[in-house]
């Protein structure tokens, strides 16, 4: 790491909002200019993924016959975990496992639910869950569902059917069928993925570009013939490997779809495989970049595009995470249950994601961290309990409070260079230059100021001035601190090590400044007037 620009001098004016510890040799600045509006934070931002995938779904969110869980089978104590994360739009089923999955499966008397080989994570799929327990669940999470239809070896009046089971008030047959399994009313459900992944080989049922954009058109059209209201979401890329060329892929897919769709799903996993902690915290920035570009291919076929008053493409990163090690379950057979425990600087990278995301509110307009317990989760559990993950605390924090206009924030501190690194798992690449310290985005609602604040810096912590633009901090500061003992401390059963922290602070007046911590994520709710 390259270090830039080192300032000795250590200038504290204005109130200093308390802070004991070692301080880094640098005086940086914020500024808050609430005029300067990026676009609404939209709360689907804060989105989640149920996928069919290890001990997710099966030993996750339902256990049936654990003394935790309810009659229906859903564990309790899971769903208390959940709700915390106010969890706006929770996709289902897959992922991978959405391009072998046959929802008729799913539904019916649990007795006659075929048992079937599930080829995306070699599993046997009991199919004792599916799209009414599902919805069930969704109730209790106070979520908006988000689901994908099968385009790999699902056909397209598969999918329509499968609309007009869940949407349809009455008449057809398989609205009817879904009144005869017990479910009077539709489930209305707004949001449909077309397809996952399918730019890549792995995807079963994969296709190149052209033939992904023909068969999601003609999903689309059954879909919305059943249903005109429903928002549809085509399957970008963003799986850079050796010969991929997944900008070709967005464009023809934007293009062909340009008419069609409303959001294109991007994936990001970072990992840190090579145990370079800068360019790891750094790495939610390629998620930026790529965001941009996307952004720049979307703005083009909006040019082009004839969608009446209906809105622009928006990105949907319908999956986005850390996920390079563990692979495996200490209860659950295989290599595939990628059961990953998180450490402080997963938590860092996580909130930087979320920053991400605001940072590009007007684009951006729905998010989803995969996936919700177990599987790469913020929740953990075993058949006797649960432990919150790292990235839990910033994923809650952001959904709680993270809400209204996203301010375009001025950010001075001091940058570092990553070098050429590893992104995660996979050839991946990327390489950073003059990356700031402190990340940091802002939202506005009403007279309620929102910062948010990752300090990158390792071992020091980097006092900041905090100035309002034409306004003023109007009294009591709210602060929430994610932080641990050092950058690899993980949270187990029974032992919390990184969680949020909150104290009160007073402040007033056109300035403000704070030392956040070494490696933490610093959440400062404050009041501002202009
Ligand atoms: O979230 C795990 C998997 O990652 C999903 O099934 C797939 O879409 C992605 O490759």
């Amino acid at each position: 790491m390259n270090i830039k620009k080192i300032t000795t001098a250590l200038a504290i004016s204005g109130t200093l909002l308390g802070f004991s510890g070692e301080v880094f040799a640098q005086n940086a600045r914020i500024k808050i200019d609430l005029d300067r509006k990026i676009g609404e934070v939209d709360k689907k931002i804060y989105g989640n993924f149920v996928e069919h995938l290890g001990r997710c779904v099966y030993g996750g969110i339902y256990d049936l016959g654990n003394p935790l869980s309810d009659e229906n089978g859903f564990r309790l104590d899971v769903l208390e975990a959940v709700q915390g994360l106010n969890v706006t739009l929770t996709r289902y089923p897959g992922g991978n496992f959405v391009s072998n999955y046959n929802w008729l499966d799913g539904v019916g008397p649990k007795e006659d639910r075929p048992a079937r080989l599930e080829l995306a994570w070699n599993r046997l799929e009991s199919n004792q869950f599916g799209t009414n327990e599902f919805m069930d669940y969704a109730k209790l999470m106070d979520t908006e569902p988000y689901f994908a239809v099968n385009l790999g070896t699902g056909t397209i009046q598969e999918a329509q059917h499968w609309v007009e089971y869940t949407n349809v008030e009455s008449g057809p047959y398989y609205a009817e069928l879904r009144k005869k399994h017990g479910y009077e009313k539709p489930h209305k459900i707004t949001y449909w993925g077309l397809g996952n992944e399918m730019d890549g080989p792995w995807q079963m049922g994969h296709l190149n570009a052209e033939d992904y954009a023909k068969k999601a058109r003609e999903a689309g059209k059954l879909m919305k013939l059943t249903d005109p209201s429903i928002k549809l979401v085509a399957a970008g890329s963003s799986n850079f490997y050796p010969g991929s060329n997944p900008m070709a892929w967005n464009k023809t897919v934007i293009d062909e779809l340009k008419n069609v769709v409303d959001y294109l799903a991007l994936h990001m996993y970072v990992g840190n495989v090579d145990d370079n902690y800068y360019a790891f915290v750094a790495s939610p920035l390629v998620l930026e970049e790529r965001t941009k570009l996307v952004s720049g291919i979307i703005d083009e076929a909006m040019s082009r595009a004839d969608r009446g008053d209906r809105d622009p493409i928006y990105i949907a990163w319908d999956e986005y995470n850390i996920w390079y090690r563990w692979r495996s379950s200490e209860t659950m057979s295989g290599d595939i249950a990628l059961e990953e425990r998180y450490n402080l600087e997963d938590a860092l990278v996580i909130s930087s994601f979320l920053n991400a995301f605001i940072r590009n509110a007007d684009v951006v307009k729905i998010a989803n961290m995969a996936q919700l317990v177990n599987v790469i989760a913020p929740i953990f559990t075993n058949e006797n309990g649960l432990f919150l993950q790292t990235i839990y605390h910033p994923l809650a924090l952001f959904a709680q409070h993270a809400h209204g206009t996203s301010l375009d924030v001025f950010v001075d501190s001091e940058k570092y260079d990553t070098g050429s690194f590893a992104l995660g798992l996979g050839e991946q690449r990327a390489d950073l230059k003059d990356v700031p310290f402190l990340d940091v985005s802002a939202t506005v609602l009403g007279d309620e100021l929102i910062i948010n604040v990752v300090n990158r810096h390792k071992d020091k912590a980097i006092t900041t001035d905090i100035l309002a633009i034409e306004g003023e901090f109007t009294g009591d500061f709210e602060v929430f601190e994610v932080n641990g003992p050092d950058i690899k401390a993980m949270n187990d059963f029974g032992k919390t090590n990184v969680d949020t922290k909150t104290k009160t602070l007073k402040g007033k007046g056109e300035k403000v400044t704070y030392a956040f911590p070494a490696h933490s994520f610093t959440m400062i709710k404050a009041k501002i007037k202009q």
